[in-house]
């Protein structure tokens, strides 16, 4: 290539392969004087192709289910059908087609037991990280899975009491991560009031409570009250939806009697009573939800009633 000095005018004759990238400048060898170096330069050879970089990892956030329904089962009194109506009314939404999870938030371990299992590990594991919510988790019937309480929720509780904050929502953030699975969540709580009752409340968004039709149970279920509104100035998420009388003996004229008070006080709220059904009873010792053992008797009538209430569909089981 010719490069003519522009101040000299000495042609030099050079090889521009030999002259690198950042000279900018030459020197003229006749008068000694420096002038820009301008030629087309080969352009710099584009960069080797960067290896493929990996997409970035999806971050870890749990799928969220918004049409999942959460129905917690709850009264501070004892006895009063908790467990049995978590368990028919989870393992009747189960057999109308819906995915549903029940979770025993009591120590007594009785909803388990009720469907003919025994777990060796259940909520506990799962929310110490113990264990994965697959292992966790158990099938119980078609449809229906169960995370099983029992003894070990001491150490649930326990995990509650230690945090600083946040203690109350500890349930929720170990199911909300589960929900996608589901249609239905039903938690039995146990009786009384403690720390995991509290975390029931601030998980749930639908209170079912049963009330036998007696007067210690409807004292409790005032009181009852009185800490749902308390929690309530605090998660507006829950709601008070359904009132089930339960153990109804119609050969007792007071039973009768708080059934309309409580129509009159809740209205729609209250749902058909469930009946004292010997049946209920007995279902247990066989492992068996009452449509398992007695699909025809008062008791299987009656959580059905229910289930058409809680689904809005009245051709349920027709
Ligand atoms: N409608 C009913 N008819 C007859 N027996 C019933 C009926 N409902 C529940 N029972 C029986 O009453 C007892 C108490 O019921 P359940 O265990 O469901 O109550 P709970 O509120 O869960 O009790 P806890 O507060 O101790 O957890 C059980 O023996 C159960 O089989
Ligand atoms: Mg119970």
């Amino acid at each position: 290539m010719l490069i003519i000095c522009p101040h000299c005018k000495k042609q030099h004759n050079i090889d521009e392969k030999r002259i690198p990238p950042n000279v900018k400048m030459a020197r003229c060898q006749g008068c000694n004087q420096q002038f820009p170096l301008e030629f087309p330069r080969p352009a710099p050879a584009p960069p080797p192709p960067a290896a493929p970089t990996p997409a970035p990892a999806a971050p870890k956030v749990a799928k969220t289910n918004d049409n999942v329904r959460r129905i917690g089962v709850s009264l501070s009194k004892g006895g009063v059908g908790k467990t049995t109506t978590s368990v028919n009314l989870a393992a009747g939404l189960a057999m109308a087609g819906f995915r549903v999870l029940l979770v025993d938030t009591d120590t007594q371990g009785q909803s388990a037991f009720m469907l003919g299992m025994k777990p060796k590990a259940g909520l506990t594991e799962l929310v110490a990280e113990e264990l994965t919510p697959a292992e966790a988790v158990i099938q119980a019937r078609k449809n229906l899975w169960l995370l099983a309480g029992g003894k070990g929720l001491a150490g649930l509780k326990r995990i509650i009491d230690r945090k600083d904050f946040g203690g109350e929502q500890t349930l929720a953030d170990a199911l909300t991560p589960l929900e996608a699975d589901y249609d239905y969540v039903v938690v039995d709580t146990s009786p009384g009031w403690d720390p995991l009752t509290v975390n029931v409340l601030f998980y749930v968004n639908e209170l079912l409570v049963p009330v036998s039709l007696e007067i210690m149970s409807l004292q409790g279920f005032g009181e009852f009250l009185k800490s749902i509104a308390a929690i309530q100035k605090y998660r507006k998420g829950l709601a008070l939806k359904y009132i089930l009388p339960t153990l109804r003996d119609s050969r007792v004229k007071q039973g009768d009697d708080f059934l309309e008070q409580l129509k009159k006080l809740y209205g729609a709220a209250v749902c058909e009573p469930i009946r004292y059904n010997v049946r209920l009873s007995e279902a247990p010792a066989y492992g068996q939800t009452i449509y398992e053992f007695a699909p025809g008797s008062n008791g299987a009538q009656d959580y059905r009633e229910l289930i058409r209430k809680i689904t809005g569909n009245q051709n349920l089981f027709t």
